[in-house]
């Protein structure tokens, strides 16, 4: 059984998505490289840190996960070299480096995005994958993803977030919006990894409290560094939202209740976590030290 220690979760995933999308000498290499250019570019990588530690914390195969938490990170690179093309939210940085169509042009970035959201389920769905954690677990494990992925998760969120820019949307509007475009990731990442240990029905549900609350958290504090962080320390733009006229949490609520929001739901997050006993202090720190985060 592979386990994986904490340490060691960043360098597994990194040196796992290298496998997974290699350079090529194919007439379509430049696309790979432009997959690389930004999976590679580093990014804190919360989601699949979350798809070890619920396989980890369920008594899974953390080593047979890691093609399911690297498909959730190609996903969500994926939304975000989408997210930041000229006709979403016309974003020149990211992770440090000038956004992928910035470099390679918007057509090979719309493709890039388009590879990558394909090659998680390749990678998922690979002979070897479903081996290691079984054919039922892994279909388990894509249909979460796929559905959080789609119309009823990220790719819908992302189509509120259009249709609400410049406009004063209600309460309930925004915590779709944000449960849609950043929670249902964040929220299938540990449902995957409850998934792929088999987990029962309690820590099923225990994760996704945590992950829901968590995953809107992030969101908010996504929305206040837009406002009070630094471009340098984020690795992207700051001033981004009020250019676009976006409704976010801080545009519609102000700072100290965004602040406050986030307060409560990492301390909702924490509670969640009760039926994982002494277990859960890793998950306890993580979800305060991303409500914290600089970056
Ligand atoms: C940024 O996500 C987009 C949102 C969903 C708020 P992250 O803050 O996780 O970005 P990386 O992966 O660290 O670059
Ligand atoms: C992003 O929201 C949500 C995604 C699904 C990519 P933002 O547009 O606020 O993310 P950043 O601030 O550009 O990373
Ligand atoms: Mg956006
Ligand atoms: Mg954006
Ligand atoms: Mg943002």
């Amino acid at each position: 059984m592979g386990r994986i220690d904490r340490s060691g979760y960043l360098q597994s995933v990194e040196d796992a998505l290298r496998k997974y999308v290699p350079e090529v000498s194919l007439m379509q290499s430049g696309l790979f490289r432009a997959m690389r250019y930004s999976l590679l570019a580093g990014g804190k990588r919360i989601r699949p840190v979350l798809v070890l530690e619920f396989c980890g914390l369920c008594g899974g195969d953390q080593e047979a996960a890691l093609p399911f938490a690297c498909a959730v990170e190609m996903i969500h690179t994926y939304s975000l070299i989408h997210d930041d093309l000229p006709c979403m939210d016309d974003d020149g940085l990211r992770r440090g480096k000038p956004s992928n169509h910035v470099v390679f042009g918007e057509a090979q970035a719309l493709l890039a995005g388009d590879a990558l959201l394909t090659m998680a389920f390749e990678t998922m769905l690979s002979p070897e994958s479903v081996k290691g954690v079984g054919a039922e677990r892994a279909a388990d494990a894509a249909g979460i993803l796929a559905k959080a992925a789609g119309a009823y998760g990220m790719a819908g969120g992302q189509a509120i977030d259009l249709m609400s820019e410049g406009k004063k949307v209600s309460e309930e509007t925004l915590q779709k919006m944000d449960e849609c475009k950043t929670g249902a990731l964040i929220r299938a990442a540990a449902k995957m990894g409850c998934a792929l240990a088999g987990a029962d029905s309690g820590q099923i549900r225990a994760a996704d409290e945590y992950a829901a609350a968590i995953g809107f958290a992030f969101q908010i504090v996504d929305d206040i560094l837009d406002v009070e962080g630094d471009a340098g320390a984020l690795g992207k733009p700051v001033g981004s939202d009020k250019d676009n006229a976006k409704s976010t949490y801080v545009s519609l609520l102000g700072l100290e209740n965004a602040k406050r929001a986030v307060e409560k739901l990492t301390e909702t997050a924490a509670a969640a976590l009760e039926p994982f006993g002494d277990d859960a202090a890793y998950l306890k720190g993580f979800a305060r030290k991303l409500a914290s985060r600089n970056y």
